[in-house]
């Protein structure tokens, strides 16, 4: 049996080709990045959420196209840790986060060159609300846990 080893190299090259020939690019991420926070800050759920937290939006935006880029297109330009960015929010519910993920779809909706796009995005989307859901919230369905009475 031949095993055929990719460097990692290749394989982005790979994830950026087959997202090229999607038109899925860095200017679509930049795109997509711009309106959908557009939206979020007009959004009676959202938009005060983000107010309170993000001051300089100048620097918010690249960073979540550099998060994006690298989710999208494997180019490796994100370095931050959004768990511990998420968990310090207080007053964040499930509920918002079914708010954040419909108004991200009708963006994609709005903007992406084909339904096979708006599912490649909402697939990693959908997929990284659940472990930041999970990492601020724990497990759904199991009750929270009680002090142990013997320790
Ligand atoms: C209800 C849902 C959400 C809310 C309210 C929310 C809110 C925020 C806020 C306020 C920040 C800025 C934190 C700061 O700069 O101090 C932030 C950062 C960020 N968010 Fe979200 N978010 C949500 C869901 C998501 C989802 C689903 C994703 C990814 C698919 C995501 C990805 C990120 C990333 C990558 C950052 C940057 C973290 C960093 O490196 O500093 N967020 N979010």
């Amino acid at each position: 049996m031949t095993f055929r080893v990719r460097s990692a190299d290749q394989r982005r090259a790979e994830i950026q080709a087959r997202a090229a020939a999607m038109g899925i690019d860095e200017a679509f991420i930049s795109r997509l990045v711009e309106t959908f926070y557009g939206h979020v800050r007009e959004d009676e759920t959202l938009g005060p959420i983000f107010a309170g937290q993000v001051e300089d939006w100048d620097e918010h935006l690249p960073k979540m196209k550099d998060f994006w880029s690298s989710v999208a297109l494997n180019s490796g330009r994100y370095a931050g840790k959004p768990v511990p960015a998420h968990r310090k929010l207080g007053g964040v519910s499930a509920a918002d986060f079914t708010v954040w993920l419909s108004l991200f779809e009708r963006t994609l909706e709005e903007l992406a060159p084909s339904p096979e796009v708006v599912s490649y995005f909402m697939e990693r989307a959908d997929r990284i609300a659940k472990s930041l859901q999970l990492a601020m919230f724990g497990l759904p369905n199991l009750p929270p846990a009680k002090p142990a009475e013997n320790f």
